[in-house]
């Protein structure tokens, strides 16, 4: 076990300890100069360190709004996992990959290595080729927290196809939607998977979702051998197909700029919206920003929770621990199921070195009580990260007190499904540290905080979080088939040439960053991102709801959660109505979208023009002052609906 120093504090800054800093791959602010000098020639460099078939003739190329990084380069990124991985194939290849632990605890955990890894990735690469699929198509991945899903990306990387992948606990309708846009003709899911304690039938979801899309295939895992429906012509066993199936595959060649994965996210307005990365820029991202930010050497073992529905998992459960031969490990369960010691368990059990979750989990714990967490010295641990939502003091010392014991670095890492990787973090061997400020801009890459003029602001004023170019090699290229979509979303507010995150920012005096939320209808309930539209179009289906409307309120452990206000039109009881809107939300986008509260009222509080105004509900629901209600055309909406929430 590696020795460990505290954290050096010096007024409300953490440094990192003299052990861990040492010991660090980047110690030195001097990256920082040297990236900002010229920050196409940094990046430029980071690329020669990755295996490419052939190299790029530009490193750059920018038309705004577009721009494309490593032009004609090519590659494959499975070649970088495996067979030409920069440390040699020969040294990792009997080196442990993935370390899936299944929820029941009785249940044996698996370990692949790399080498066991690769043959089952050639298998099944082979398998989908024999199938029909090739470069460019897209296949839908509906799985959740086991070995396969991880084989499953991996292997339409291997062979050029554009995986997207669907969190596994969305529902048919949400699927259904993905599939539909991204057309694909494939689906790999799974018979079942355990959620505490409890047997989910995915098939059955996946079964209803396919309805009028293009799947011909389901490919289905075989996990928890419950009950499922089958069709002979339309099914088969992921085992069965792979059974004969030569462990090698020759891996297609990419062009950088060929497309990787189409990831559908909210935001702004409408449907969601297809992310699209392609494979050089996103692979040198995700391999450097794991890399630096995770400080990953030869011996760690990087847990990160996020499901590999969500970039997070993308990013940092599949593609950059294994691209930097290190370990991932793969958790089925839910945090605190059977008991709340069950992840620190699987830390102690695994020897995590790199620990990644999100505030939600934190508060989670947090409210368990200190004794169930100092039973655990979490030696292993060296470095502690918190992703997809702001993380408040409060959380961060918890963190920092019980589970790093004051030893392990915070990095607390900004970034976006469109971002492909962490840009917005400090760097774990330099600091500094601030609970609830996220840090500098990834070296390399530049951001600054507008006001609506696009004046860049001073130390302590909040605006709007852009990035400037060159951008970064990971950053999306596109919404998926709808460009008008990217342009209207990314490049609007500020011009073809500055990214707009739709996330409020500030700086402090050490150019330290502090994210303030959202500025779009965007909310985040337990890291888990949705908009407040989404949420209206589906209760506005319900038939007996004439209007309606969502607001995002603060939640003790998530963050986030909505609350709904709907207009009736008949005299249906208002429990019913409600239960009727939740299990409607439920189905439509999936329980993580459930609302806190459902209110039936009467009125909405609108101004004379029509609008609704959700900043009053907001303000009635946290009961604030409601300011001048002048503008109001219905005021008395807004007594009816103080009373509805007391009550
Ligand atoms: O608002 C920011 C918030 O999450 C948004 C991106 O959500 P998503 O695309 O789901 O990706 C989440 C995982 C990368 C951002 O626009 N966000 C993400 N990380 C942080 C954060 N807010 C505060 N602090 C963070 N560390």
């Amino acid at each position: 076990m590696e020795k460990k120093s505290k954290l050096i504090k010096k007024g409300d800054l953490y440094y990192p300890g003299k052990v861990f800093k040492k010991k660090a791959l980047v110690n030195n602010k001097k990256i920082y100069r040297e990236a900002d000098k010229d920050p196409v020639k940094f990046w430029e460099k980071l690329a020669k360190k990755l295996y490419w078939r052939k190299k790029w003739k530009k490193t750059f190329l920018h038309k705004p709004p577009y721009f494309q990084w490593f032009i004609n380069g090519k590659l494959n990124i499975t070649e970088n996992i495996f067979e030409k991985n920069y440390e040699g194939w020969n040294k990792i290849k009997n080196k442990t990959a993935l370390i899936w632990e299944p929820e029941p605890i009785e249940e044996e955990s698996r370990k692949l290595t790399y080498g066991e890894l690769f043959f089952a990735v050639c298998k099944f690469a082979n398998a989908l080729k024999k199938l029909g699929v090739k470069k460019g198509d897209r296949v839908g991945i509906y799985l959740p927290m086991v070995p396969e899903v991880i084989i499953s990306v991996l292997a339409c990387a291997r062979i050029g196809a554009v995986h997207t992948v669907v969190f596994s606990a969305f529902s048919s309708h949400a699927l259904q939607i993905r599939l539909q846009d991204t057309e694909a003709k494939i689906l790999i899911t799974v018979d079942g998977y355990y959620r505490r304690g409890n047997v989910i039938n995915l098939k059955q979801a996946a079964d209803e979702a396919i309805k009028e899309t293009s799947i011909e295939k389901i490919i289905v895992v075989k996990r928890s051998h419950n009950e499922i429906s089958w069709n002979e012509n339309q099914n088969l066993w992921f085992e069965e197909i792979i059974k004969d199936e030569s462990d090698e595959c020759e891996a297609e060649i990419m062009d950088s700029e060929d497309p990787l994965f189409v990831l559908y996210t909210s935001g702004s307005t409408g449907k969601p919206k297809g992310v699209l990365h392609t494979c050089g820029g996103y692979m040198i991202q995700a391999y450097w920003t794991g890399k630096w930010i995770f400080d990953l050497k030869d011996d760690d073992v990087l847990w990160c929770t996020a499901d590999a529905g969500w970039i997070t998992g993308h990013s940092y459960t599949i593609y950059s621990p294994l691209l930097n031969a290190v370990p991932t490990l793969l958790f089925e369960g839910a945090p605190d199921w059977p008991t709340p010691g069950r992840w620190a368990e699987i830390i102690e059990k695994y020897r995590v070195t790199t620990f990644y979750t999100a505030p939600t989990a934190i508060r989670m714990f947090e409210k368990y009580g200190l004794e169930f967490i100092q039973r655990y010295k979490f030696k292993s641990l060296q470095l502690l990260g918190s992703v997809g939502e702001p993380i408040d003091e409060s959380a961060w010392l918890w963190y920092f007190r019980n589970v790093g014991k004051e030893k392990c670095p915070i990095v607390d890492t900004w970034w976006q499904t469109e971002s492909g990787g962490i840009l917005i973090t400090s760097l774990p061997g330099i600091g500094p540290f601030k609970p609830s400020f996220t840090g500098l801009p990834f070296p390399g890459t530049r951001f600054d905080i507008f006001d609506d003029k696009k004046k860049s602001l001073p130390v302590g004023e909040r605006g709007n979080l852009v990035m400037l170019p060159p951008f970064s090699p990971g950053m999306m290229r596109g919404v998926y088939k709808n460009s008008e979509k990217y342009l209207e979303t990314y490049w609007k507010e500020y011009g073809k040439k500055i990214y707009f995150t739709s996330d409020a920012a500030y700086k402090d005096e050490n150019d330290l960053i502090r994210i303030v939320g959202r500025v779009d209808d965007a909310i985040k309930v337990a890291g888990h991102r949705m908009t407040t539209g989404e949420l209206e179009s589906v209760v506005a289906l319900h038939s007996d709801i004439t209007e309606c409307a969502v607001i995002g309120i603060v939640d003790e452990i998530k963050g986030e959660a909505p609350v709904v206000f709907a207009v009736s039109k008949n005299e249906k009881s208002s429990e019913q109505l409600k239960n009727e809107i939740i299990s409607q939300i439920r189905k439509e986008i999936g329980p993580i979208a459930s609302p806190k509260e459902v209110y039936i009222v009467n009125d909405l509080p609108k101004t004379r023009s029509g609008k609704i105004m959700r900043r009053i509900l907001r303000k009635l629901f946290s009961n604030e002052d409601l300011g001048d209600l002048s503008t109001l055309a219905n005021p008395e909406s807004v007594e009816e609906i103080r009373k509805i929430i007391k009550s």
